[in-house]
């Protein structure tokens, strides 16, 4: 397997990082947490940056410093307000495992430096661990996600075939580790996740452009988007029916409980079952849309359909929220988008 032996990188490691820390020091985007970066700042974008893309997290990077400027501040903050400004951004436990990380961080008489002290923090993975701890404190540390992931299997024609991206990213750890310097190791992982953002791409990779083509195997074999090989994902449909209910100038919302895994806290319209309907029996009621989305290995359809108000005694996860109060409680993201297009067609 390529991933522990490559035999023509290794020993061209020192050629391999300078090509690449030159690229970055011309190329690197210009964005919010490299100026003037702070461990506050590395950790934040590192959390909002878990499954995102960098466009989406700019704004939300910019209004969350602004309200919250230092671990001190967000430790304060009430959960709710935490929530509000992460509404949209989704992956909603990272909004709560940042929020418990700075109340530990506060708390602590030290700050911790290690990636063994940064993963007994709340949300920390491997590679947020190597990401916090390399930019902030200089540690030789690699960061191995999907991107690099795919530089490295490109790197060296790795024909392996992998389940999927986790078990990729754990046999790459070694090689990735091999590649990163004593001196910059936060620059080089950074590095490495500019060329997968923006060279060494899923489709149609800029191989013209990138500045380690002459380390690269499956770009000498005209072959790169062979490369990485993963199982295809196995997709499963599924369809989900959602009640539209309004009723003295209020919609009816599910709450999702505290200690919900998922959303807990957040507002969405509720499912027909969760107001004790058959989804045969709702979808009777007027279609107000339909909406297709892939979440993981789902696809997902839901469609929204208006009913009566119940007359039952409600759970306490539903609520009756004011029109006018919509916007100070935080909903998912696509449950926004939906409810202000069904209101704005009203
Ligand atoms: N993705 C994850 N961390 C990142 C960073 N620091 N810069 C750009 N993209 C990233």
């Amino acid at each position: 397997m390529a991933t522990s032996s490559s035999p023509s990188l290794r020993p061209r490691r020192g050629a391999f990082q300078t090509a690449l820390r030159t690229w970055y020091q011309a190329h690197a985007r210009e964005l919010p947490w490299r100026e003037a970066p702070s461990l506050y700042k590395t950790v934040v974008s590192e959390f909002m940056l878990q499954q995102t893309q960098v466009k989406t997290v700019l704004p939300y990077f910019a209004r969350w410093l602004e309200a919250l400027p230092d671990f001190a501040a967000l430790a304060a903050s009430p959960p709710d307000r935490v929530l509000k400004l992460w509404e949209g951004l989704g992956y909603y436990s990272r909004a709560r495992n940042l929020h418990r990380l700075a109340q530990e961080i506060v708390a602590q008489p030290t700050l911790p430096r290690t990636v063994e002290a940064w993963r007994e923090l709340a949300g920390v993975g491997p590679y947020t661990a190597a990401a916090i701890t390399s930019i902030a404190f200089e540690a030789p540390e690699a960061c191995v996600d999907g991107n690099v992931v795919r530089i490295l299997a490109r790197l060296t024609a790795d024909r392996t075939s992998f389940r999927d991206s986790a078990s990729a990213a754990k046999a790459y750890t070694g090689l990735a580790q091999s590649l990163v310097p004593a001196t910059g190791p936060g620059d080089h992982n950074q590095a490495m996740m500019e060329l997968g953002a923006t060279v060494c791409l899923r489709h149609n990779p800029r191989c013209a452009e990138c500045p380690v083509r002459k380390f690269c195997a499956a770009a000498k074999q005209g072959t790169p988007e062979d490369f990485p090989r993963l199982a295809p994902k196995a997709i499963e449909q599924r369809q989900l029916v959602r009640v539209w209910c309004e009723h003295n100038q209020a919609l009816l919302l599910h709450r999702a409980s505290a200690s919900a895994r998922r959303f807990a806290n957040i507002h969405e319209l509720p499912l027909a079952q969760q107001l004790g309907l058959a989804d045969t029996l709702a979808a009777h009621g007027k279609l107000l849309s339909r909406h297709r989305r892939a979440i993981t290995r789902f696809q997902i359809t839901e469609s929204i359909h208006a009913a009566p108000a119940p007359r039952q005694r409600l759970a306490p996860d539903l609520v009756w929220v004011p029109f006018d109060q919509l916007d100070t409680i935080t909903l998912s993201g696509p449950h926004r988008r939906w409810i202000r297009a069904i209101l704005a067609g009203k």
